[in-house]
């Protein structure tokens, strides 16, 4: 454990000032690293996350059978084994704090003919799988888990796949993407019906390597209908993945609420399915600006301009959740500062991701001396920049790398430093997240 202390900027440092690029995206380097191990011919990837989540999937795919290596110019290549050809590993396959890694190599593996067990650390082995096991076991997988679907769990793929019709009862990414993968090694057409929009990232990488698909908007709605054509010829690619909107969110945060900041966060992905929080604080009165937009790998990218705000609360719509998910422990911390309550509802999911993200923010909230109400979907704070956060605290953080990054902004624009109780798991999504934000004038220190 890594106690991590943050404190106010010592005053004439003069607020948060420069250019940077934060880590690439988590979603697309683990999408990025299966599509290449499944494509026949060397993948290439420009600007993968190196974070111990995505690490753990690259590892995971070595031990099925495929060659990932890393050049000295920080470029990865992956030579894949082709649709199907994965085989079975020797060992458990440990995924660490990673419900994608692990809930996206479920979906790979249920359409395989080989048996394997995956396991993983305190938080992952407390997340639900049912969400996953259910649909995949449609395709003819079986599952056995522990205490019913949770980690350890075994996996014995398919030998004869059948193609599935599905319709997701949560709306999750991780759960869509998990039977699109298992769809690649099925023959005929796999259908995902999405009622409410997630992130596309599997539907453009899968398109971005050749795989046709077919995409039809839902009447009436805003989801859609998701075909996919089982058994295609995969092309390997090189790949550039943009840097992280999440991993950005903590800058952006950080330089609102510091007075005379001004950040230019370079290269950041802007699908639209992942960029809720943006909106909602420039609801909220923030100063983001987006320059120098382009496409790179079938995904919207910009540097991101963001300047010192004065921020008003605001009631977030609960239909924007999915598009910003994991952004609302630091929207809570931009809420604390910000003038009046900010609702945040409609957020039960938030309850199983790494921690129980409502409890752990109003607890630590709380310990901080920032206002705030606890609901079963949510939390309203209320922010009144006249009275300052007290701080003080040495918030828990669960094994939860967000909640780790949020209270150490909020150490930012509290009175007394705010500590975290262990820093490390932060390596999982953002390993140099406390020298690149030193680098831009935040005072985090390792006690
Ligand atoms: C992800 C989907 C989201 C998100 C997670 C990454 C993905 O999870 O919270 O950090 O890469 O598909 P859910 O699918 O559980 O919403």
């Amino acid at each position: 454990m890594t106690t991590l202390r943050s404190q106010k900027p010592i005053p004439t440092s003069g607020g948060l000032k420069g250019r940077l690029r934060v880590p690439g995206d988590k979603s697309i380097s683990h999408r990025a690293l299966i599509m290449g191990a499944l494509a026949v011919g060397e993948t290439t990837i420009a600007g993968l996350l190196e974070g111990e989540d995505v690490l753990g999937t690259a590892a995971c795919l070595q031990a099925l059978g495929a060659d990932i290596y890393k050049d000295d110019q920080d470029c990865w290549h992956v030579h894949g084994v082709g649709i199907g050809g994965l085989r079975p590993p020797e060992n458990v396959l440990d995924m660490g704090n990673s419900g994608t890694g692990v809930r996206l190599m479920m979906g790979l593996l249920a359409t395989h003919p080989l048996t394997a067990t995956f396991s993983g650390d305190a938080s992952l082995s407390k997340r639900p799988m049912g969400r996953v096991v259910t649909p995949l076991t449609l395709f003819g997988a079986h599952f056995h888990g522990r205490d019913g679907n949770m980690l350890p769990i075994t996996v014995t793929g398919a030998t004869m796949p059948l193609p599935v019709s599905y319709e997701l009862p949560v709306a999750s990414a991780q759960v869509k993407s998990a039977i699109m993968l298992a769809a690649l090694n099925t023959p005929g057409v796999t259908t995902v019906i999405e009622n409410t929009p997630t992130r596309d990232h599997t539907e453009r990488m899968f398109e971005y390597f050749g795989v046709s698909l077919d995409l039809q908007p839902l009447e009436g709605g805003t989801g859609r209908r998701i075909k996919v054509t089982g058994q295609p010829e995969l092309v390997a690619r090189d790949l550039k993945v943009p840097t992280d909107p999440s991993s950005a969110a903590f800058a952006i945060v950080a330089a609102l609420i510091t007075p005379d900041s001004e950040l230019t966060i370079e290269h950041v992905g802007l699908n639209p399915a992942r960029i809720g929080l943006f909106t909602t604080l420039q609801d909220m009165g923030a100063d983001i600006t987006y320059a120098n937009k382009r496409e790179e790998c079938g995904e919207p990218v910009a540097d991101i301009v963001v300047r010192t705000s004065a921020l008003k609360g605001v009631t977030v719509p609960p239909e924007r959740a999915p598009s910003m998910i994991d952004e609302y422990p630091v929207l809570c911390v931009a809420a604390a500062a910000a003038t009046g309550q900010t609702v945040m509802r409609g957020l039960e999911e938030l309850r199983v991701k790494e921690s129980d993200r409502i409890a752990v923010m109003v607890t630590g909230l709380k310990a901080c001396g920032v206002q705030v109400e606890e609901h079963e979907d949510g939390m309203t704070v209320s922010g009144n920049p006249d009275r300052p956060v007290i701080g003080g605290a040495c918030v828990e953080t669960h094994l939860d790398h967000r909640i780790a990054m949020s209270f150490l902004m909020l150490g930012l624009i509290s009175d007394a430093p705010i500590d975290v109780d262990d820093g490390s798991v932060i390596n999982t999504s953002f390993p140099n997240f406390v020298t690149l934000m030193n680098g831009l004038g935040t005072n985090i220190s390792i006690m």
